[in-house]
C-alpha cells in the first residue's frame, strides 16, 4: 500500500529524494526510502535508515524492526495509518559479506547531508510531535549527539512548537537475548509510544 497517495508535495519530495546524490550511499542502495503516511499527520516517527527489506521494497519499516514497531503501535493504541513514519537517512548503508548485506550505522556526515530531506518532510507534514527512534534520529533532529537515556521520558521543545520525544530503536528490542529483559524493554517502548500519542490527542 502506498500511504502517500494523493499527497502531491510528499510525492514530489519522494521523486526528488530518488535523485539524491548528497552523499555516496545512493550508489549502493536499491531504492531511496522516503517517509510514508498522511501529509497532515500530527505524530511523526523518525528511525535510523532503511534496512535490507526496506531497501528492496522502497518503504520504511517493513522488515523485522518494522514488525516490532507495528506491534508496539497496536499495543499503544496508535493507528499506523494516522502517523508519518520516516528515517534520518534515506538510503540503506551496508557492507556486503558474501550474499548478505550487513547493516552499518550511518556516520555524522551522512546523517547531516540527509537532514535536508528530513527537514522538508517535517515542513510539509508539520507534526505536533516527533518521536526519535534511537541515537541516529536524535543526532539528526538535534544536530548534535546525545544519549537516549538523557532525553527519554519527557517532551523537549523544538522550533515551530514541535515537541520531541526520544525512545529506543525497535531493532534494539530484537537484539535483547533474555526474555524477561526483552519484555521489560518492550513495555517501556510501548509506554513511550503511548505517551507521545497522548501528547497529540
Ligand atoms: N530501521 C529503521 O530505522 N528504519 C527502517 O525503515 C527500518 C529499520
Amino acid at each position: 500500500m502506498d500511504r502517500t497517495t494523493g499527497d502531491e508535495p510528499l510525492q514530489e519530495l519522494a521523486a526528488a529524494e530518488a535523485c539524491c546524490t548528497r552523499c555516496p550511499l545512493y550508489r549502493f542502495a536499491t531504492h531511496v526510502v522516503p517517509g510514508e503516511g498522511p501529509s497532515r499527520a500530527r505524530l511523526m516517527f523518525v528511525g535510523e535508515q532503511p534496512g535490507d527489506s526496506e531497501d528492496k521494497a522502497g518503504r520504511p519499516f517493513v522488515g523485522p524492526a518494522g514488525r516490532m514497531f507495528e506491534r508496539a503501535l497496536a499495543d499503544a493504541g496508535v493507528p499506523r495509518g494516522k502517523v508519518f513514519v520516516t528515517n534520518a537517512v534515506k538510503h540503506f548503508k551496508f557492507q556486503q559479506r558474501g550474499k548478505r548485506r550487513m547493516h552499518q550505522r550511518p556516520n555524522a556526515h551522512e546523517i547531516d547531508r540527509c537532514k535536508w530531506w528530513l527537514d522538508q518532510e517535517i515542513a510539509i507534514v508539520a507534526p505536533r510531535v516527533i518521536v526519535a527512534l534511537g541515537a541516529t534520529a536524535v543526532r539528526s533532529i538535534l544536530e548534535r549527539p546525545a544519549t537516549i537515556a538523557s532525553l527519554r521520558g519527557e517532551p523537549h521543545a523544538l522550533n515551530d512548537g514541535i515537541s520531541l520525544f526520544v525512545t529506543i530503536h525497535p531493532s534494539y528490542l530484537l537484539r535483547i537475548r533474555g526474555e524477561a529483559d526483552r519484555a521489560g524493554a518492550y513495555e517501556g517502548f510501548v509506554e513511550d509510544v503511548r505517551r507521545s500519542w497522548r501528547h497529540v490527542a
